[in-house]
């Protein structure tokens, strides 16, 4: 697939089959990932792939959290809550490193980290797969930090979740960009 052509009809997929995906499509998807811009070539990016039970341990940590905060919540918020990452074969959790010299920049390492996760949503689409890109709660979660091997202020910046879209991708009309856009000549 032509790039221009991959980055116009990539689309957000909720609803993947379960069907497994080969470790080296995922391998490839983390390859151009990791052809992002970064400064001073820190490489800031981290990421967590979650497949078969890896992603039940993360739906037991965030039934658990949810059951800590919300004890009195009824068994199904729980069930549910487990259920999250099952949604797709692959869950990719991606995570930011705090820059370690003075010079190196948090926001411009979250940055680099965000190109990395479109490059790696862009491949999925070109390699037929289907993707969504999830933050809410859990993102936030220390106790979901440290089951991923982060620490409590640590950016985790998205779930990937990737699989064989389930249905036929219907063409996208996303708003242009005259309106965000000024020209200075
Ligand atoms: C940082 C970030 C976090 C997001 N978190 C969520 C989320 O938690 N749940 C969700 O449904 N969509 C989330 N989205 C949005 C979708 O992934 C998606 O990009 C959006 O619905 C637009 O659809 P499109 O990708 O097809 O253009 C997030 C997007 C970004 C960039």
């Amino acid at each position: 697939m032509d790039t221009l052509d991959a980055i116009h009809t990539r689309q957000s997929v909720g609803k993947v089959k379960p069907d497994p995906v080969p470790r080296e499509t995922i391998e490839k998807l983390l390859s151009a990932a990791v052809q992002a811009p970064n400064h001073y070539k820190v490489r800031p990016w981290r990421f967590v792939v979650l497949t078969g039970a890896g992603r039940e341990k993360l739906g037991e940590v965030l039934a658990s959290s949810l059951k800590e905060k919300q004890p009195k919540f009824p068994p199904e918020a729980f069930d549910k809550e487990r259920g999250r990452p099952l949604r797709a074969p692959v869950v990719i959790a991606v995570g930011v490193d705090k820059p370690v010299e003075a010079k190196v920049d948090q926001v411009e390492n979250i940055c680099a980290t965000a190109a990395a996760v479109e490059n790696l949503l862009i491949a999925a689409h070109a390699e037929g797969l289907g993707a969504k890109w999830r933050t809410g709660s859990p993102a936030n979660d220390p106790r979901v930090k440290q089951f991923l091997g982060f620490e409590p202020d640590h950016h985790l910046i998205a779930f990937l979740y990737i699989g064989y879209p389930e249905f036929d991708l219907e063409p996208v009309e996303r708003p242009s960009f005259e309106d965000r856009t000024v020209w200075m000549e």
